[in-house]
């Protein structure tokens, strides 16, 4: 396995695998990786003779009083990860690598960025628009692999790249879980351990929501609510949303049928967790 930090030489291990027709996969990250990411990299290992993971915490898309300096890093263990999950290259650029000072050119997008974490968020999407056009340009995946942890962002990808003709095909992986339910997040770290305990509130919701669907209900406003009132059990809990969205659009929906998302961004303490489940 290979770690590099300047674009060029990832441009040049690229060109090679490229000459000799190998197919690239590509799993973007922000560090600090967990199960749910391995098995982002599981897959893209599965599917292509070549695996890149990018490591970069990306400044453009945190808000001014988000959390872009306490963001967790641990490179050496990141790389022990990724050696075990059989990763070719770790592309891990310093922020000057990829932003010079005369950098001033964004990819946004529309719509689907309004709505969900979009609306407390910003400048968000458009950060990860940004930064991900740029590594795909970079490496020229021909795959790359998504967590449905962040179904929005999922979607946003899937819609930017096919807008912008940009030729790789994205590819969405289910949630990995904590055995207690917990959607993993490298976020969980800033949970002391009752807020730990607390924020299992999200997952019991989630679960609570998919069963209600499971037997048949179909009307979004009492699934939702029936969440929300789950969740508010759980006295450290502030609910910044609890919503059912069409899943290609993110705009509201009342019935509850496929592709709808239910998703939902909650306050434990300081650390907003989301997770949600997909109607299919
Ligand atoms: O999901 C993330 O970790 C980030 O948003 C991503 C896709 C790596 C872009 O910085």
């Amino acid at each position: 396995m290979q770690i590099v930090s300047t674009i060029k030489e990832v441009r040049e291990i690229v060109k090679e695998w490229k000459k000799q027709d190998l197919s690239v996969g590509y799993v973007p990250t922000m560090g600090y990786l967990h199960e749910g990411h391995a098995s982002l990299i599981k897959a893209a290992r599965k599917g292509n003779e070549k695996v890149v993971v990018s490591i970069f915490v990306n400044p453009m898309q945190f808000g001014p009083t988000e959390d872009l300096a306490s963001y967790p890093r641990d490179l050496e263990k990141d790389a022990r990860l990724c050696e075990a999950e059989g990763v070719d290259l770790i592309f891990h650029p310093e922020p000057e690598e990829m932003y010079d000072e005369s950098f001033c050119s964004f990819t946004d997008i529309n719509g689907l960025s309004n709505a969900l974490c979009g609306l407390s968020r910003p400048i968000h999407f458009r950060g990860v628009c940004t930064v991900l056009n740029k590594f795909f340009n970079i490496i020229q995946p021909d795959r790359a692999y998504f967590g449905q942890k962040d179904a929005q962002q999922a979607a946003i990808v899937k819609q930017f790249v096919k807008d912008l003709n940009i030729p790789v095909e994205i590819i969405r992986c289910p949630i990995i879980r904590e055995e207690d339910g917990l959607a993993k997040s490298s976020r969980n770290t800033y949970l002391s351990q009752e807020e730990r305990q607390a924020a299992l509130c999200l997952s019991k919701a989630i679960f609570l929501g998919q069963d209600m669907v499971k037997n048949g209900e179909t009307d979004a406003k009492k699934v939702t609510e029936a969440m929300i009132g789950r969740i508010k059990e759980e006295p450290m809990a502030d609910i910044e949303y609890v919503k059912a969205v069409n899943g290609l659009t993110m705009q509201d929906v009342s019935v509850i049928k496929a592709p709808t998302l239910v998703a939902m961004a909650v306050r434990i303490g300081s650390t907003r967790l989301i997770d949600n489940f997909v109607v299919e």
